[in-house]
C-alpha cells in the first residue's frame, strides 16, 4: 500500500475515521480476510524491518492475540508486554514505561490497552511510536467497531438505512461508542436497549430509539449487538441479578424463532445466560466467531496502513 497523506498515522478513535478512512481499511480488511482463508502462505513481508510492541495493561484475548497474529503474519518483529510481570508493580509509570520499550527500538507501533478512558490522548505527546488504541475504558475500541463492521460486511449486509440495535450495558461500554459513531457514518440507524441507568442520556440525539426491553428490540433491528455485563467495572447495584437481567435484556432462542433473519453480534468474552443465551451464541445467527476471525484481517489493515506512513 503507497504511503499518503491521507493514510491514518495514529488510530485513537473512530471519530478521528473518514468514510473514506472506514472504507478503505474495510477493503483492505476484506482483502486480508480472502489471503487468511486461503491459507497459501504463513506469511506476508509488510511489516519486514517494522517493530510492534503489544502493552495490555488490561486483559484479553481477542485483540491481543489478532493484533499479534496480524502483525506476525505482515512479518514484523513483536515484543509482548507483560503488565502483570513488569516493573510497573514497582511503580513505574505508564510513560516511563513506554519510554524504555522504545529505548530498546522495539515500538515503531504500539498498540496499548488500558483501563483508563483518554490514556491515549495523555500519553501520545510523550511518545514517538505511532499508537493504536485496543480499548481504553469506557471510552473507545475503534478496531473492534471497524471488525463488527467487516464481519457484517462479510455477512452480506448494506449499511444504508440498516437497523442495529446495541444492548445491555451502555454506560461502560467502549464498543458501544465506536460502533455509535462507526455505523452511523455508515449510514445505519443505531438504536440501544438497557436498564435505564445504563444506557446514558448523552446519546440521546444520535440514536434512532431506545429500548427498556430487549423484545421490543428484537422486533425493531435487523442487527442485534448484545453487550458483556461487565462485572469487573461494576458495582452489584447497577443490575439486581443476572437472572433479572437476562429475563429482561437477554437474547433468548425465542427472539431467532420470531426473527430467523436477524443477525447477532457480540464483542466477547460472552456471559452465557446472562446477555445471551447459548442457544443463541451457538446459533447460526451468530457471527460471534466470524468477528473473531474478521479480528486478524482488520487489524492486519490497520497495522499495514500505518506502518505505510512510518
Ligand atoms: N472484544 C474484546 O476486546 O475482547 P478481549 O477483551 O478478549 O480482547
Amino acid at each position: 500500500m503507497p504511503a499518503s497523506q491521507s493514510m491514518i498515522r495514529n488510530l485513537l478513535s473512530t471519530h478521528q475515521l473518514s468514510t473514506a478512512d472506514i472504507e478503505r481499511l474495510l477493503q483492505q480488511g476484506a482483502s486480508y480476510l480472502q489471503w487468511l482463508r486461503s491459507g497459501r502462505k504463513p506469511r506476508l513481508n509488510t511489516l519486514d524491518d517494522v517493530s510492534v510492541t503489544l502493552a495490555f495493561f488490561e486483559n484479553s484475548t481477542r485483540t491481543r492475540i489478532s493484533f499479534d497474529l496480524a502483525a506476525r503474519r505482515l512479518g514484523a518483529e513483536v515484543v509482548v508486554f507483560d503488565a502483570a510481570a513488569s516493573s510497573l508493580t514497582k511503580g513505574e509509570t505508564i510513560v516511563d514505561t513506554i519510554h524504555t520499550i522504545e529505548a530498546m527500538h522495539s515500538a515503531q507501533i504500539l498498540v496499548m490497552r488500558h483501563n483508563i478512558s483518554g490514556i491515549h490522548e495523555q500519553v501520545q505527546p510523550n511518545v514517538s511510536a505511532r499508537l493504536v488504541n485496543a480499548g481504553d475504558g469506557k471510552n473507545q475500541h475503534p478496531t473492534q467497531a471497524l471488525l463488527d463492521v467487516l464481519a457484517l460486511l462479510d455477512a452480506g449486509v448494506n449499511f444504508h438505512g440498516l437497523k442495529v440495535v446495541i444492548i445491555g450495558d451502555i454506560l461502560h461500554s467502549r464498543v458501544a461508542r465506536s460502533n455509535l459513531d462507526l455505523l452511523t457514518k455508515l449510514g445505519a440507524h443505531v438504536a440501544f436497549c438497557g436498564p435505564d441507568h445504563l444506557v446514558p442520556a448523552e446519546f440521546d440525539s444520535q440514536i434512532a430509539a431506545k429500548f427498556s426491553h430487549v423484545d421490543q428490540a428484537v422486533e425493531w433491528a435487523d442487527v442485534a449487538i448484545a453487550l458483556r455485563i461487565q462485572l469487573e467495572r461494576m458495582i452489584e447495584a447497577f443490575i439486581p441479578s443476572t437472572t433479572e437481567f437476562h429475563e429482561r435484556f437477554g437474547l433468548k432462542r425465542r427472539h431467532l424463532e420470531e426473527k430467523p433473519r436477524l443477525m447477532v453480534l457480540h464483542p466477547g468474552p460472552i456471559n452465557r445466560e446472562v446477555e445471551i443465551a447459548s442457544e443463541v451464541a451457538d446459533a447460526p445467527q451468530s457471527l460471534i466467531l466470524r468477528q473473531v476471525e474478521c479480528g486478524v484481517a482488520l487489524r492486519m489493515a490497520v497495522l499495514s496502513e500505518i506502518a505505510s506512513t512510518l
